[in-house]
């Protein structure tokens, strides 16, 4: 019989016995040790990471996707990666899943930051850590969290787009509210406009979340926000480069695509073209080779219960939570080449083609 038929065997054994002795002795325990003790991969003593991300909807998370996945693999890892598809009970299925398969330790891009607090609990419980990856897992003991500065993002933002216009009516096009980053991305640019706002030199006249960072959520807003205002928009602070793909539609749609400022995030390819094209005003780059790197390094570490110390810490409604926070950058028509093209994220040839 092959090694892996025995094994199957073996947990089929494992689980008849579970039941046999939660009759007598109560579940946690019982459970707990089993999941822990086997892992569902060919060499057991090397580290498996789980990772959840919760969707790749967005162009980005096939870059996180595929850089964690090599980093570990590198580090001498076993990785398995499920996504969600923005559905808070898949990702809590996926999570048991992988808690059965006997992961060392659990790697999250939360779908939505309080439901995945479920994940955590369900996760200590079997003795695994989590760490949240770019995403804040809120009200829970997560173990360990890196992203990037967020709330700079948002400063980032506001800040390129008074460059361009420092007075009249703007427009803030968030992301998606059950994602705590779009509360930090808004903060960050809320700090940089509120003197702006309360001097009177500019009046926030629009201010939406965009429901699952949808493309078409965030034109049919802008499109709202240009009816209600008679098209008197001067400035839009768009959350990411999805969001300000359908702010940009809509502001063509009524001849002001290329005369209103319009930020974003994430570096799409789509977003530096428009930046190219001067109908976007500005992108945020967030090395995700940094990011993932860094993540892989830290979650082998914690499968092999090295402990890691951090220089910072975010509180998230439950705890302190060790943290790593990353730098992103501003990018406009100027410095793209010193940034994406020199860090291989994006080619010339796919920008200016
Ligand atoms: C955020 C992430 C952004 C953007 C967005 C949509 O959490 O930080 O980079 O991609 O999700 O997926």
């Amino acid at each position: 019989m092959s090694k892996f038929n025995r094994k199957y065997l073996y947990i089929f054994c494992m689980v008849l016995i579970t039941f046999l002795v939660v009759g007598c002795t109560g579940k946690e325990v019982k459970e707990t040790s089993q999941k822990k003790d086997m892992k569902l991969i060919t060499d057991e003593e090397k580290p498996y990471i789980g990772f959840l991300i919760d969707t790749l909807k967005e162009e980005r998370w096939y870059k996180d996707k595929a850089l964690f996945e090599e980093q570990v693999k590198s580090l001498g890892g076993e990785v398995k990666t499920l996504a969600a598809n923005g559905l808070d009970d898949v990702q809590i299925k996926q999570a048991e899943l992988l808690i059965g398969e006997g992961v060392d330790v659990l790697v999250v891009v939360p779908h939505d930051a309080t439901i995945s607090a479920k994940i955590v609990e369900m996760a200590h419980e079997a003795g695994i850590k989590v760490i949240s990856y770019d995403r804040l897992i809120k009200d829970a003991d997560v173990d360990y969290y890196i992203s990037f500065d967020n709330e700079k993002v948002g400063e980032l933002q506001a800040s390129e787009i008074l460059k361009k216009t420092s007075s009249g009516n703007f427009a803030y096009i968030g992301g998606s509210e059950s994602d705590n980053n779009a509360i930090l991305f808004r903060q960050g640019a809320m700090k940089v406009l509120q003197p702006q706002i309360d001097s009177g030199k500019i009046k926030l006249v629009y201010d939406e979340y965009t429901e699952e960072w949808k493309p078409d959520v965030a034109k049919s807003n802008m499109k709202n926000a240009l009816s209600k205002n008679g098209n008197k928009i001067d400035a839009v602070i768009a959350a990411n480069d999805g969001t300000a793909g359908g702010v940009i539609e809509s502001l063509a749609s009524v001849g002001l695509a290329g005369k209103v400022p319009v930020s974003g995030q994430d570096a799409e390819l789509e977003g530096v073209r428009r930046i190219v094209k001067g109908v976007q005003t500005m992108t945020v780059y967030k090395s995700i080779n940094q990011l993932a790197t860094e993540s892989a390094e830290l979650a082998v570490k914690v499968a092999k219960s090295e402990e890691v110390k951090t220089e910072k810490t975010i509180n998230n409604g439950k705890s302190d939570i060790p943290s790593i926070f990353l730098e992103p950058i501003a990018i406009t028509q100027d410095n793209i080449r010193d940034t994406i093209i020199k860090d291989g994220y994006l080619t010339e040839e796919e920008i200016y083609k």
